[in-house]
């Protein structure tokens, strides 16, 4: 279908898909240019907002490259279109170049996997409210659990061009070293264990990395992670603030952190979306009426996807 209108901020627009590539088993990285309309609404595009991909007119894989676990699921209904982040966003002459990595997990993402260069994907946004940066902040704590990493690369960014009087140090956890969507490069080469993580090191971020199996990095949580840093790192919590992304266990546990610490922490949560822009009610997210432990729901599309961890009833 060809489209191109857009509001004040958003808009439904044609982009054009210049490179799809895995990395992974399951991750792909894809890479796509708008231009007219919709690179004028994706220019002001914040880290933290997402888009909406239309997936319905994309083939699937052919049968035998569907891996088993996701034949079911690759049946599945595909007229709704499916939310994903960028880690990069960038003016380009006319054109914005949108990056984004993701996970396939079933009928839109291996839809997804199978565009190649020249194919047209439809995507509204630029949608919800992205990170925010409080005044006078001077440390900024990023945790990314597995493929909550792209925006969180997004924001790591944004904080190194656009403020750099705050000192940023990143964390990324994953279930093991397969499962990180970052490359690692090696710090020390007398240990194996020793590693950071390219996409922030080329800003000069600090990073560390923790997988569960300990495949890589610490062994264990990257909330446990955050803490052995804490033991050697001394913080001034009104001038720290965490930001966070990843599965909704993991951002509980860094709100609890956070909470413990008095220190300021956003959190981008993730839901399964109808429409992204507020009306089909069905990305509810329970959260607490401000200053009281009265319960309401919010909507993560267009109240979030980023809340501050102290507004979200964790379940
Ligand atoms: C704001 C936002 C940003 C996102 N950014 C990224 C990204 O950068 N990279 C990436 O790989 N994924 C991202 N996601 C998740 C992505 O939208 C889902 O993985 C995708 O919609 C799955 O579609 P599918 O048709 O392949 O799978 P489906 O068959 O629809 O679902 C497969 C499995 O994934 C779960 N799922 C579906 N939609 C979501 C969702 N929105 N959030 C969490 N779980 C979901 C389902 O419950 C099911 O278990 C984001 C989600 C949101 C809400
Ligand atoms: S996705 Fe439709 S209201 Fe949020």
């Amino acid at each position: 279908m060809k489209h191109s209108c857009s509001c004040k901020t958003k808009a439904l627009a044609p982009a054009t898909v210049l490179s799809n590539e895995k990395l992974g088993p399951r991750i792909f990285r894809i890479t796509l240019q708008l231009k007219g309309l919709g690179a004028k609404a994706f220019a002001a595009f914040k880290p933290g907002q997402f888009a909406q991909f239309e997936v319905r007119d994309l083939a699937l894989p052919a049968k035998y490259a569907i891996p088993a676990d996701l034949k079911d699921k690759s049946r599945k209904n595909n007229i709704l279109r499916r939310p994903f982040s960028f880690y990069n966003v960038e003016v380009v002459e006319d054109s914005v170049i949108l990056r984004a990595l993701y996970l396939v997990l079933g009928a839109g993402t291996l839809r997804l996997s199978t565009t190649t260069a020249g194919d047209e994907i439809s995507l509204v946004g630029p949608l919800g409210n992205g990170f925010s940066v409080p005044k006078n902040k001077k440390l900024a704590l990023i945790l990314a659990g597995g493929m909550g990493a792209p925006p969180l690369q997004h924001l790591g960014t944004f904080l190194a061009e656009k403020h750099p009087e705050i000192r940023v140090a990143a964390f990324a956890g994953a279930r093991s070293k397969a499962d990180l969507p970052f490359n690692l490069v090696k710090t020390h080469a007398e240990t194996e264990l020793s590693f950071c993580l390219e996409e922030f090191a080329r800003h000069n971020i600090e990073s560390h990395v923790a997988t569960d199996d300990g495949s890589v990095g610490y062994k264990g949580f990257v909330t446990d992670l955050l803490q052995h840093w804490l033991t050697k790192n001394s913080i001034d919590p009104a001038q720290t603030i965490i930001y966070t992304c990843g599965p909704d266990p993991m951002l509980a546990s860094v709100a609890r952190l956070a909470a413990s610490l008095n220190v300021d922490c956003q959190v981008s949560t993730e839901r399964v979306m109808g429409c992204g822009f507020g009306v089909c009610q069905s990305c509810a997210i329970e959260c607490y009426k401000p200053g009281t432990q009265e319960k309401i729901y919010k909507l993560c599309c267009t109240d979030g996807p980023v809340f501050d961890s102290r507004e979200v009833a964790w379940k």
